[in-house]
């Protein structure tokens, strides 16, 4: 970017608070691995790291307009200034975007590009971009190099990370898709500061998952520091953000394609999943249904004498101080199970519940919908 320009842009981007150190974070998958960048109001620097982590002359960047509109010019000023030619692509926002009709526009839209073997996809956007650019850039001349630039809580600490990328069938979500890591992810925590309060929340809720499965010290910090880390406290929140994502980075190169300790990520999905279907994916947020779930699952933990009492507890109170729901809404019976008859992994006839040893250590126990969800709730 011009120094003039970004010496104009200098009173209103640059907050006091932008001086905090950037720091980063490397996933370890063999010759796949790939740096996690975390700062503050780091967005100017991105296009040199995007282009050195790609070795990308030309790029599609791929955004939604609520995303665009705020920060895609910035990103292209620093793409451009570092040697890349870059087109911009929007795609319509919400979940919906991810289908096959819409990786076919984005083909299209590579094709007149000119967008080669050699080029790049870059996101810039939360998990419904990230999900969408990532296929698009798996399959495209059987796959090139992609570059994630996340821009909600959720896609910054988990969608963003761990290399699954998908589009929905009319039939369900995430049917078709593949493993390609990024090259890069950047993550600038300034581009949050636009993020709605409850799509924070809801994404804070799988940090709070990261800490109750993986690191009891994570836990106890967001314990401390749940509403600066939501008001946004780069100093507060990068560390967590680093700590729940080296989390995620660690389970998956444990366990890259989901066969072992990944399935701890579920914690609070089996429940959570049940109430999103139930809801047709509407009215409740991700997070926040995977909120209801943890604290069912902390309570059922408990209850099978996996965990102390107070585990639920805990995890409830921290949960409500992040805005975010707790109690089972009141569904019937019926929709609980056979929400949960889907969550079944095709390889088990049983769920494999994730429960909580205590906070910070989970381990998982195979259940059927009925002992997962029993009479009487
Ligand atoms: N690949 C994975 O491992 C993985 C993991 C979890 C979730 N996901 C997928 O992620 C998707 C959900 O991601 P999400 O929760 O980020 O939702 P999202 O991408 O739909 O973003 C939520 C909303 O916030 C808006 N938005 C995003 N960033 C913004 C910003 N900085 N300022 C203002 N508005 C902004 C978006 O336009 C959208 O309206 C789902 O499709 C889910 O399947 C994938
Ligand atoms: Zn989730």
């Amino acid at each position: 970017m011009p120094a003039a320009k970004r010496t104009r842009l200098a009173p209103s981007r640059r907050s006091p608070r932008s001086r905090v150190k950037t720091t980063r974070l490397r996933v370890d998958l063999g010759d796949r691995s790939y740096p996690i960048v975390i700062g503050h109001d780091t967005l100017d620097d991105a296009g040199p790291a995007i282009a050195k982590a790609t070795g990308a002359k030309r790029v599609a960047l791929i955004t939604v307009r609520p995303v665009g509109r705020r920060y895609a010019a910035r990103l292209t000023s620093s793409l451009r200034a570092a040697g890349v030619a870059v087109t911009k692509i929007e795609v319509p926002d919400g979940d919906a975007t991810k289908n096959l009709a819409q990786l076919g526009k984005l083909y299209d839209a590579f094709l007149e590009a000119g967008l080669d073997r050699s080029s790049a996809v870059v996101a810039l956007g939360g998990g419904v971009v990230g999900d969408l650019a990532g296929f698009a850039a798996a399959s495209y001349l059987r796959g090139i190099p992609f570059v994630q630039v996340p821009t909600t809580v959720l896609a910054m600490v988990d969608a963003s990370i761990g290399g699954k990328t998908a589009v929905n069938l009319k039939q369900g979500k995430n049917l078709v898709g593949a493993f390609h890591q990024p090259r890069l992810v950047w993550i600038d925590t300034a581009l949050l500061e636009s993020l709605p309060a409850r799509e924070r929340a809801a994404g804070m809720a799988e940090v709070v998952k990261a800490g109750a499965i993986w690191d009891a010290r994570l836990f106890k910090r967001l314990e401390r520091d749940i509403e600066a880390a939501l008001a946004l406290d780069p100093k507060v929140l990068i560390p967590i953000l680093k700590r729940a994502c080296a989390i995620k980075a660690e389970v998956v190169s444990e366990d890259e394609r989901e066969a072992g300790v990944r399935t701890y990520l579920n914690f609070g999905h089996t429940l959570g999943h049940a109430i999103e279907k139930h809801l047709r994916y509407r009215k409740m947020l991700h997070g926040e249904a995977v909120a209801i779930g943890m604290v069912f699952a902390a309570r059922r933990s408990e209850e099978l004498g996996f965990a102390p009492e107070g585990t639920r507890a805990r995890i409830e109170a921290l949960l409500e101080r992040a805005g975010l729901p707790t109690q089972l809404p009141s569904f019937p019976r019926r929709a609980y199970l056979s929400g949960l008859e889907v969550d079944k992994k095709k390889t088990d006839r049983r769920i494999r519940f994730v429960v909580l040893r205590r906070i910070g250590q989970a381990d998982t126990v195979p259940l059927t919908p009925v002992e997962v969800y029993p009479a009487g709730r």
